[in-house]
């Protein structure tokens, strides 16, 4: 198999290191998953659907790749044991956690239902810090070890039809800043990736309709993480001009103002093409005043 010019000679390779990743049946998580059959690791690759999973896990195989399926759902207290029980039992080790599962919802905070809030918490912070518990004592026994935290660029720019998946992607940041300094001194490495809008399933599940704003390919970003794994950094913010925006953003709030009404209204736009016209009703109630160029 053919290994990724410019890091032949890393030690990764001739390890076999094993990579967990949650999250690959679809969108950045399947895709960082091919990415990294460049690198030569072994996969353990976890989520729900099991067609979508075994499709993965087919293209894995066919180039060479020695992955382990499992479906399981993160939110679940048996499947997160059994995701690392079996991970343990067929290669003896987890040197990189990808907690990338995840979901978003657009909606109103008033209109949301609760169930919608329970899924969201459970799966991005509940279900990320129950697998970050489970792994760190195995990964600080091995005296090695790397977590990476699927954020999201909307926890540093808030928009408001986003606010509790906002919430809980600034509750990624908040818990990767914090567990980062605690397990650095086991030889734990913690980074957090925070991505811009990517064409996954992302925006179906979240309720939109994504011809409505601008959508980056996901290749190119899960390359990205992939290497990531290689050299490890604290954050990743992607595509790179999010990085100057988001600069200019947290310096100036009136432009961060604009900038997230902006998107907030886009957001709005593509659920109302969805056909949910009740989120239209109450956009008007709230006066958006920004007007789109
Ligand atoms: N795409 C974007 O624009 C974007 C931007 C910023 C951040 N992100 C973040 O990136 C991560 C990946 O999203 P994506 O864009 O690749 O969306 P996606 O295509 O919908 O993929 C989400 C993945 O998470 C899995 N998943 C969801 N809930 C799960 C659960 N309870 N247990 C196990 N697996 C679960 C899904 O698989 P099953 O349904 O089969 O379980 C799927 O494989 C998410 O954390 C998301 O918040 C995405």
């Amino acid at each position: 198999m053919s290994k990724k010019k410019g890091y032949k000679n890393h030690s990764f390779f001739e390890d076999g290191k094993v990579v967990l990743i949650t999250g690959a049946s679809s969108g950045i998580g399947k895709n960082v998953a091919l990415a990294l059959a460049n690198y030569g690791t072994k996969l353990v690759i976890v989520a729900r659907r099991e067609k979508k999973l075994m499709q993965t896990t087919r293209q894995l195989r066919k180039l060479k790749i020695i992955v382990l399926p499992i479906i399981g759902d993160i939110r679940t207290r048996d499947d997160r044991a059994r995701i690392i029980e079996l991970s343990l039992k067929n290669f003896g080790r987890i040197d990189v956690l990808i907690n990338n599962a995840g979901l978003g919802k657009a909606n109103l905070f008033l209109e949301q239902p609760i169930s919608e809030i329970d899924e969201l918490i459970e799966t991005n912070i509940l279900g990320l810090v129950k697998m970050s518990k489970l792994v760190i004592p195995i990964m600080k026994e091995q005296n090695d070890g790397h977590i990476i935290n699927l954020s999201s660029s909307l926890a540093l720019l808030p928009v408001y039809p986003f606010a509790v998946y906002c919430a809980t992607k600034s509750a990624v940041k908040t818990f990767s800043d914090c567990i980062r300094e605690e397990v650095k001194a086991y030889g734990i490495k913690v980074s957090t990736v925070f991505p811009g809008p990517y064409g996954t399933e992302f925006h179906k599940v979240a309720g939109l309709d994504d011809s409505s704003y601008q959508s980056y390919s996901v290749s190119r970003l899960a390359e990205k993480i992939a290497r990531l794994v290689i050299k490890p950094k604290e954050n990743l913010i992607q595509p790179w001009f999010f990085i100057p925006l988001i600069w200019i953003t947290t310096r100036f709030r009136f432009i961060k103002r604009k900038i997230t009404l902006l998107i907030s209204r886009s957001i709005m736009e593509g659920k109302i093409k969805k056909g949910k016209l009740e989120s239209m009703k109450k956009e008007e109630k709230l006066k958006i005043t920004v007007k789109t160029p």
